[in-house]
């Protein structure tokens, strides 16, 4: 599994709201994970699995992991995996697997260009 967040830091002047709200914007989907954290691992299984390549953003492995967590816990008030698909809040696992289950999630990721088929 490639880990393409590596390089993708925000600046130092770039305030962790502002940093969070544009990783979240910026691909048709992008997760929000950290490295040691089981239902991150699960939750880009499953996008693989369907054939999805999400943008995969390791915060434990920002220099700012601390400031970044906290944005994003106070942005979206949910722990990782955080997950957005098409600039839209989802939710973690749990949420995405009742998209699933429901239907939603493929029609989703279709209409923010994630999947064609
Ligand atoms: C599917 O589940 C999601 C998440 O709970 C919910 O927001 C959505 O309204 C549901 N859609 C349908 C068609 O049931």
């Amino acid at each position: 599994m490639q880990n393409q967040a590596t390089e993708w830091y925000p600046p130092p002047e770039t305030a962790a709201e502002e940093w969070v709200a544009r990783v979240a914007a910026g691909s048709a989907v992008v997760i929000f994970s950290k490295s040691t954290c089981s239902m991150c691992h699960a939750v880009k299984v499953l996008f693989y699995g369907m054939g999805v390549n999400p943008r995969v953003y390791e915060v434990d492995e920002d220099p700012r992991s601390e400031e970044i967590e906290r944005a994003l816990s106070s942005s979206t008030g949910t722990a990782v995996p955080v997950v957005f698909i098409g600039g839209k809040f989802v939710g973690s696992m749990d949420r995405v697997i009742t998209f699933h289950i429901n239907g939603t999630l493929v029609p989703l990721l279709k209409n923010a260009g994630a999947l064609w088929l």
